[in-house]
């Protein structure tokens, strides 16, 4: 199920943000933010919420209502089932996005190749966007065959 975040979310968002992100995950004041700044579309990925037992959060995605992807994570345990697509179509078709794009660092192959799978473009190259590492533009301008 894929529901808005909620700030009892947070723990497990921040698990999965340090796992996912070593080099430079996000702190609790920028969810805190991110929150403020996509009230509408900073949405998780969870699990038995309606079952009765301890939901489990397995990812998150941020995006702008233009279609700009600014995070999206899913819990290492949880990858290669489908999670992280769910995030990205369920976005693009809610928001009926005509355009989606991310910037992904050169050395991140797993997200590139996630990305590609997914119908997008590598589109362009931003020098140092993560300091020393360069980001690529991926971009998805119609749905995926
Ligand atoms: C990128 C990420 C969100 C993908 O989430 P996911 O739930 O594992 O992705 P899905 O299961 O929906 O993958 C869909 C398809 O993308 C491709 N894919 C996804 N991750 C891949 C990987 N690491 N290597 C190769 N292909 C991959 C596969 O073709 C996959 O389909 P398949 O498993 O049937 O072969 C996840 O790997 C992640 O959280 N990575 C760390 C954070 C990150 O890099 N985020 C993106 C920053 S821009």
């Amino acid at each position: 199920m894929i529901r808005s975040f909620s700030f009892s979310d947070l723990d497990s968002i921040l698990q999965i943000e340090q796992q996912s992100f070593p080099k430079s995950p996000y702190d609790v004041p920028t969810f805190v933010h991110l929150r403020w700044l996509y009230p509408d579309t900073f949405w998780v990925y969870v699990e038995g919420e309606r079952g009765g037992e301890a939901p489990q959060i397995l990812g998150y995605i941020i995006f702008s209502r233009d279609g700009h992807i600014i995070s999206i994570a899913v819990d290492p345990q949880y990858r290669r089932r489908g999670v992280g697509k769910e995030l990205l179509e369920e976005a693009i078709k809610t928001l009926r996005l005509e355009r989606v794009w991310a910037e992904v660092r050169k050395s991140n192959l797993g997200a590139q190749t996630f990305y590609l799978k997914l119908g997008f473009q590598i589109t362009g190259l931003v020098p140092n966007y993560y300091g020393s590492e360069d980001a690529l533009i991926v971009q998805r301008t119609s749905p995926a065959p």
